[in-house]
C-alpha cells in the first residue's frame, strides 16, 4: 500500500513538473485528429455499425447514451491517451485514498468516504475517518427519526411541521436540490425551506406564513463564519426569541458545521450539532451532515439508498477501465468541446421537473471547482478550462433558448436528462415529455438539410432561414425512476466527471480563492453605505464611487 502511495505522489509530482498538458504528443495528436474529424457530421456517425454498443454505457437505474457526440473510436482512444498522460487513474486513486490532493489548502477531498460502506478503512493523516462518518450518520438518523415520529418537539411540546434550511453554496445548493428531485419520497406533513440569500427578501418570504412553535432551523455552514448564513441565522433566532423566548432556542435550532467553537458562539448547544470535516469541500457535500434537511425529509433509510447510489458510481469510476468509465468519458468529451471546438459554454436539461434546481447545483460543482486558471505548480494555463454551465428544464427551455441551440453560432454540448418512469400518475403527459427529449436531441444532431427544406415545398428566400446545420451534440442519461439511488449515482457521476477534467487541466478543483475578492470588498464597502465617509471616493473606482454616494444619498 505505502509502495502504491508513493508511486502515485510520484507520479502526481511528475505531472506537475513536466510540460503542460497542451506542450505534450497526445495534446498535439488530438489537435491533429480534429483537423481531420471536425467536419464529420454526426447524421454519418450515428450510423456507423457498432457505434452504439461502444458508445452506451449502463450503470444500475442509468443508461448513458454517449453516441451523439462528434467523437469517433480513434477520437476516445486519443482522449483515453490524453487522460492516461495527464495521470487520471492516479489521481482518482489517490483521491479516494485520502491523499492532501488539495495541495492550495493542504487538505484531502474525501467525499467519498461519506458513503464508504462501514467496514472501509479510508485514512487521513493515519486516522481512518470511515467510523467518524457513520457515528454522525447515525446520530443523524436517530435525530430525524424523532423529528419525523413526533418525540423531537419544539418549546411548546408541538411536533415540527416546518424545516428551513440556512445555508448558502454547497451548504444549500445539495440539500436544496435534492429535497426538490426527491420530493415525491419526502414526509407530506412537512414544509420544508431553503433560505440562503442574504437579501431579507428571502427570509422574510420563507417565515411569512410560519408558525414558530412548529419551526425547527437547520444551520448549515461549514465555516459558521460566511455572513449570509450567520445573518439569516440571527434575523430567524430573532423571529423565535420573539415569539417564544430565549429558552426555546435548543429546540428548534440545530447545527451542521466543521467549527464547534462558532457555533456555540453563536448560541447553539453543541449537543444540537452535526460535524463533517474539512476535508468534505462544500460543492462536495450533500451526502455529508450538510445533507441533514434532506435526510429530515425522505427519512434516513432513503438516505441511506442515496448514499448507494453515490457508492455504485465511486466503484465503477475506480475499477472500470477508461474507455467504459461514464464519468472519465463525459468529462474528457467535456475536454474535446472546450479545447479543441471552442465550445465555451455546456447545457444541463432535465427532462424532470423535480430536477429544476440540477442545473444550478452544477454550476457551483462544475464552475467553483473547474473555474481555474493556474496549474497545481502556479503556472498559467494556455488553453482554455471549465466552461460555463447552465440549463434549465425541459420542455420549458424549447421555448426559451432552444433557438440558440439549434441555430446558433456557438456550439453548445448539452447533457439531457430523464426518466423511463415518472414519479407522478399523469403518464400521458410523461410520454410527451420523453418525445420532446428524444426529439431534441436528434434535431440538434441531425439538423435539417437545404434538399429536405424544398422538399417539403418552402419558398427559396426562407429556405436558409428554415436549414439546421445539425451536428450539435449531446448525452442522453435516461434514468429508470428519479429515485434516491439514482439521484446519488446522478451527482456521483458529474463529481466525477469534473475530477477527470481537473487533472487533465493540471488544475485544482478542491479551492475556490477566486471568491474571496468579492467577500473582501464587500465587506469594505457595507460600513460606508451607511456611515458617511469621505474616503469612499478615492478608495474606489468613479464608478463605484459614484454608486455608493446614489445608494447612500437616497436610503440615509
Ligand atoms: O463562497 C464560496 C463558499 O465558500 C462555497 O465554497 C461554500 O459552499 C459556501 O461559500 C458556503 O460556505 P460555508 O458552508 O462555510 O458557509
Amino acid at each position: 500500500m505505502v509502495g502504491q502511495a508513493a508511486h502515485r505522489l510520484a507520479v502526481m509530482a511528475e505531472r506537475t513538473t513536466n510540460a503542460p498538458i497542451d506542450h505534450t504528443p497526445e495534446w498535439a495528436a488530438l489537435r491533429h485528429h480534429h483537423e481531420r474529424v471536425a467536419g464529420r457530421h454526426l447524421r454519418d456517425l450515428l450510423v456507423e455499425p457498432g457505434r452504439l454498443e461502444v458508445l452506451t454505457i449502463d450503470l444500475p437505474g442509468i443508461h448513458a447514451d454517449l453516441s451523439k457526440h462528434r467523437a469517433t473510436p480513434e477520437t476516445v482512444q486519443l482522449l483515453i491517451a490524453l487522460a492516461e498522460r495527464a495521470g487520471v487513474r492516479e489521481r482518482i486513486a489517490a483521491t479516494f485514498g485520502g491523499e492532501k490532493v488539495n495541495t492550495t489548502e493542504d487538505r484531502a477531498a474525501l467525499h467519498v468516504a461519506l458513503r464508504a460502506p462501514a467496514d472501509a478503512v479510508i485514512e487521513v493523516d493515519c486516522r481512518n475517518v470511515v467510523p467518524d462518518v457513520h457515528e454522525v450518520l447515525d446520530r443523524m438518523g436517530s435525530f430525524s427519526r424523532r423529528v419525523r415520529g413526533g418525540d423531537w418537539t419544539g418549546a411548546t411540546g408541538e411536533r415540527i411541521r416546518a424545516v428551513v434550511n440556512i445555508g448558502i453554496g454547497g451548504s444549500d445548493l445539495g440539500p436544496a436540490m435534492a429535497t426538490e428531485a426527491l420530493r415525491s419520497y419526502a414526509d407530506p406533513a412537512c414544509t420544508y425551506r431553503f433560505v440562503s440569500n442574504v437579501d431579507g427578501a428571502d427570509l422574510h418570504w420563507a417565515l411569512r406564513d410560519l408558525d414558530p412553535a412548529t419551526t425547527l432551523f437547520v444551520v448549515a455552514s461549514k465555516t459558521f463564519t460566511t455572513v449570509e448564513t450567520l445573518t439569516n441565522a440571527r434575523s430567524a433566532r430573532r423571529w423565535l426569541v420573539d415569539a417564544l423566548g430565549e429558552d426555546a432556542v435548543s429546540h428548534h435550532f440545530v447545527a451542521v458545521s466543521t467549527n464547534a467553537e462558532r457555533v456555540a458562539e453563536f448560541g447553539i448547544d453543541i449537543a444540537n450539532m452535526f460535524e463533517f470535516w474539512d476535508w468534505v469541500g462544500g460543492r462536495y457535500s450533500v451526502d455529508s451532515a450538510i445533507g441533514l434537511s434532506l435526510m429530515l425529509a425522505i427519512g434516513p433509510e432513503s438516505f441511506g439508498e442515496l448514499l448507494e447510489g453515490f457508492r455504485l458510481v465511486d466503484e465503477h469510476v475506480l475499477t472500470t477501465p477508461l474507455s467504459r468509465n461514464l464519468p472519465v468519458l463525459m468529462g474528457l468529451l467535456g475536454v474535446w468541446y472546450v479545447d479543441f471546438f471552442g465550445a465555451t459554454s455546456h447545457a444541463v436539461l432535465p427532462y424532470a421537473q423535480e430536477l429544476a434546481r440540477f442545473p444550478a447545483y452544477l454550476q457551483q460543482l462544475e464552475m467553483e471547482s473547474n473555474g481555474k486558471s493556474v496549474t497545481l505548480d502556479g503556472q498559467r494555463v494556455g488553453f482554455a478550462t471549465g466552461p460555463v454551465v447552465w440549463g434549465e428544464p425541459g420542455t420549458n427551455g424549447q421555448h426559451a433558448f432552444f433557438q440558440l441551440l439549434h441555430q446558433g453560432t456557438e456550439l453548445v454540448p448539452a447533457d439531457f436528462i430523464g426518466t423511463i418512469h415518472p414519479n407522478h400518475p399523469l403518464e400521458a403527459h410523461h410520454d410527451l415529455l420523453v418525445a420532446n427529449l428524444l426529439a431534441q436531441t436528434e434535431a440538434l444532431a441531425a439538423g435539417r438539410t437545404a434538399d429536405e427544406v424544398r422538399a417539403e415545398g418552402v419558398a427559396d428566400e426562407l429556405v436558409a432561414h428554415k436549414v439546421f446545420e445539425g451536428n450539435r451534440p449531446s448525452t442522453t442519461l435516461l434514468c429508470d425512476r428519479l429515485d434516491p439511488r439514482t439521484l446519488g449515482s446522478l451527482v456521483a457521476i458529474y463529481e466525477h466527471k469534473v475530477l477527470t477534467q481537473a487533472v487533465v487541466w493540471g488544475t485544482n478543483p478542491f479551492d475556490q480563492w477566486g471568491v474571496e475578492l468579492g467577500k473582501a470588498l464587500a465587506t469594505r464597502i457595507g460600513p460606508e453605505l451607511v456611515a458617511g465617509d469621505d474616503s469612499t471616493a478615492s478608495a474606489h473606482d468613479p464608478s463605484t464611487a459614484a454608486l455608493i454616494e446614489r445608494y447612500r444619498a437616497a436610503r440615509h
